[in-house]
């Protein structure tokens, strides 16, 4: 038996990740794999509680480092309850957002470093990473105006930030993906849905 791959999509809110996500998992299903498509914070029992006490409430509910620690406590209960028992029966873990979007969003603001959120990431979930991520990439007007089309009830506590805020989020999430280049593939998600799938899918061939 082997391990499952464990793959990631990341990006800014309204890229269409959680659209992506969706297709990917009947895609990869069609190749006769067995496949978990999930989220964070989430994708557990106890994750699930603790993103309510995440997405709800007013901005300031909670202060920087209890964030970033609860996002850290939601990771773990996801890889030891869903993530890693899925990989060692050998079905593959789709995962909208995991550990990069915690350094993009908690890292480098308020007083935390990269290095803080990966520390968190070393005790808290063993240091887990995705075989593969996806970064998917969108000018900031094209995914307001996919998100004004989604959201017409309003954002959670995670969504609407200034544009300022989305250029230092992207220039991040590009600077991550830099770093790594082994783990992260940068994708065009200004397509057509099945475009984005296609170009994603072209990239995994090899592991199919
Ligand atoms: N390639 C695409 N072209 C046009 N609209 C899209 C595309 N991908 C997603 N959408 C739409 O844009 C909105 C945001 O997509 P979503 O998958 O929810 O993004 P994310 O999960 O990254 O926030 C949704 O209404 C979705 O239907
Ligand atoms: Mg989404």
């Amino acid at each position: 038996m082997t391990r499952g791959r464990f793959i990631t999509l990341e990006g800014g809110e309204g890229v269409g990740k959680s659209t992506q996500l969706r297709s990917l998992a009947a895609a990869i299903e069609a190749c006769g794999i067995d496949v978990v498509a999930t989220r964070e914070p989430g994708g557990s029992v106890g994750a699930e509680a603790i993103r309510g006490l995440l997405m709800e409430g007013s901005d300031d509910r909670w202060d920087a480092r209890s964030e970033a620690l609860l996002f850290a406590a939601a990771r773990a209960d996801h890889v030891v309850r869903t993530i890693r028992p899925a990989l060692e029966r050998g079905s593959w873990v789709l995962c909208d957002r995991f550990v990069d979007s915690s350094r993009a969003y908690q890292g480098g603001g308020g007083g935390i470093t990269d290095q803080d959120i990966l520390a968190l990431h070393g005790f808290g979930s063993r240091g887990l990473l995705p075989d593969r991520t996806f970064l998917l990439t969108l000018d900031a007007e094209r995914a307001t105006e996919r998100l004004s089309v989604r959201d017409a009830s309003g954002a959670d506590r995670m969504g609407s930030k200034p544009a300022d805020y989305q250029a230092r989020l992207a220039a991040r999430f590009a600077e991550m993906a830099a770093s790594e280049p082994d783990r992260w593939r940068v994708i065009d998600a200004s397509g057509a849905p099945q475009e984005v799938t296609a170009a994603i899918i072209a990239n995994l061939k090899p592991w199919l």
